[in-house]
């Protein structure tokens, strides 16, 4: 058990607060000389007197049974103040995290509770985008996170295959297009004749009523247009499929839009039929009324008969929850889609849905130099192309640092992907973030490259530990011999690894964890600037060689979980 949760037991029947109770007061002190955590005394109604009172009296009380690894309380103010026993600390960090190795941090809190992320969720027939990549990256790092609490998780890639820009494509495909143009470059020719579907259509206004008629044919059931539709979905994904190679992505379902199709109609009138749903028809459109709420409404039918982006959302849902029986859906879509998801989770609360099921993860925009994008005037930047450069230019940097490196192909790789993975998690996901290509490839600074490096570092301490002094990581080690704030400050940083994942998980927010990431790397390098790991004291060398390879595999465990590489060399 945590310390962290040893302490909160105690509190609790010291104050005869619940243990709920005591989590939400006890803090961690901003600065480490105030102690390791802090607890608040003047709400407590066991004791009486002032706050300052209340606290010498619960310090008196706990006194009585204080553990090893406390070494003393402390009061400030209203606060009592605990210190841990850092030796202590140190002990039964190291060996936890020695013996647990990859599974250190791993618990069952989830254990028989299903998730559902929704995300990347790309549309076909159109470029894979930055903000595909976003989501892509930030669902598969909640995807390890919440495996790793024990939940069982479903990956569900809700391909965007339908809708009314395939009404615009089979037309510009059946003008204009090309076959073996199709073939030779499927994305950018596809991109290609949205572009020039547009440019036509502000001339000829007719050509948005054709694609809206061969919108219709397609969900009526048209061959022609459904063996187009199937042409154009094959390319695109053999395309997405190559990035989710490179990012090593996989997912458990690839249920998109279009699968939902045999369910809308199910869908519809269910909705129509249930009180609760405020449906109207408004034009000739079957839609639900969300004035009270201050939204627009939801569109379940369009005057045509067609359905929209909501009613292939709403049979999602009640297809998920009826398949999954999940405690959580998740949505991992930018911000931009706000909206849509609060109308959405509106109208599956009316429906009776516990509402507190459904999160829209959102994100901000990557902001490149080269300013907005729009695709329908073709300006996209083609992500492969990003990490492409990226790891080119990792290759560069490797090829100058450390030309003899073997598998330096392989590594670049890891690197260049990684340092477009870290710079995207390393951000809070709802804000915008600048690509900024030099400070993103450093191998210096809070970056992907130097987190990896890090952890190369690690790796080769140990090596060259074992190599020219046969001296390998073990727990036979006195801990006592650890006395710098450095070291200490490393044991600290390792020992909350877990409540990190938890604290990731809770608030969806992977910049968590990679913070904390950063932090064990900068202390972790600011005590091997100012220790030597093997030092003439053989019992010292063991410590910190241990201390070494707790950190190294904290990292390891951590960069898995960002969904990066943990390279041993580069
Ligand atoms: N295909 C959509 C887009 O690119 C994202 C889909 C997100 N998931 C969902 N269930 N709506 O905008």
């Amino acid at each position: 058990m945590h310390f962290h949760q040893e302490l909160i037991k105690l509190l609790a029947s010291a104050t005869q607060l619940k243990e709920e109770e005591i989590e939400q007061l006890l803090s961690v002190p901003p600065n480490p000389a105030m102690g390791d955590y802090a607890f608040p005394c003047f709400k407590l109604q066991c004791f009486s007197g002032n706050p300052k009172e209340k606290a010498e009296q619960l310090k008196l009380q706990m006194q009585e049974n204080l553990p090893s690894f406390v070494a003393k309380t402390e009061i400030a103010g209203p606060y009592l103040n605990f210190f841990l026993n850092q030796t202590v600390l140190a002990e039964k960090a190291l060996k936890e995290i020695y013996k647990e190795a990859k599974w250190y941090g791993k618990t069952d809190v989830g254990k028989g509770k299903n998730i559902i992320i929704d995300f990347s969720s790309p549309n076909i027939a159109k470029p894979f985008g930055i903000g595909h990549l976003r989501s892509t990256v930030i669902g598969h790092c909640l995807y390890h996170v919440f495996e790793y609490l024990g939940y069982t998780v479903v990956g569900v890639n809700h391909l965007g295959d339908w809708g009314t820009q395939f009404g615009k494509l089979i037309v510009a495909y059946k003008k204009w297009g090309i076959k073996e143009e199709l073939q030779k470059e499927p994305i950018h020719y596809l991109l290609k004749l949205y572009v020039k579907f547009h440019e036509e259509a502000e001339k000829n206004e007719d050509l948005n009523e054709l694609a809206r008629a061969e919108f219709k044919n397609l969900e009526d059931g048209d061959k022609e247009a459904l063996a187009l539709w199937e042409a154009f979905k094959e390319v695109s994904l053999k395309e997405f499929q190559r990035i989710y190679d490179i990012l090593e992505v996989k997912f458990d379902s690839y249920e998109g839009e279009a699968f939902y199709n045999y369910l809308l109609n199910d869908t519809v009138s269910v909705l129509e039929k249930n009180k609760e749903v405020p449906t109207e028809i408004s034009d000739g459109a079957l839609v639900v009324d969300l004035k009270k709420f201050n939204m627009p409404p939801v569109l379940l039918r369009k005057t045509n008969g067609s359905t929209s982006y909501h009613t292939r959302d709403l049979a999602a849902a009640f297809y998920r929850l009826k398949k999954y029986k999940p405690q959580k859906v998740i949505y991992v879509v930018g911000m931009e889609q706000k909206l849509h998801f609060q109308q959405l989770f509106k109208v599956l609360e009316f429906a009776g849905v516990d509402k507190n099921k459904f999160i829209h993860v959102d994100f901000g925009l990557f902001m490149f130099p080269e300013g907005k994008m729009s695709t329908r005037k073709g300006q996209v930047i083609f992500l492969e192309e990003v990490l492409d450069r990226a790891i080119g230019e990792i290759q560069e940097i490797i090829e100058q640092k450390n030309p003899d490196l073997k598998n330096k192909e392989k590594i670049a790789k890891h690197v260049g992907v990684g340092a477009i993975i870290f710079a995207d998690l390393s951000t809070d996901r709802i804000r915008n973030i600048d690509f900024d290509w030099k400070r993103m490839l450093s191998f210096e600074g809070e970056t992907g490259p130097y987190l990896q490096y890090t952890h190369a570092r690690a790796c080769s301490i140990l090596r060259k530990a074992k190599h020219d002094h046969k001296l390998m990581p073990n727990t036979h080690v006195s801990f006592v011999q650890f006395q710098l704030p450095v070291e200490f400050a490393v044991v600290k940083l390792l020992y909350t690894f877990p409540e990190i994942i938890l604290k990731t998980a809770e608030a969806y927010k992977p910049h968590i964890l990679a913070h904390y990431l950063l932090s064990l790397a900068q202390a972790f390098n600011e005590f091997y600037h100012q220790c030597p790991v093997l030092s003439d004291e053989l019992n010292l060398s063991k410590a910190r060689l241990l201390l070494v390879d707790c950190v190294r595999q904290v990292l390891a465990n951590g960069l898995e979980l960002l969904g990066m590489k943990a390279v041993e060399e580069m």
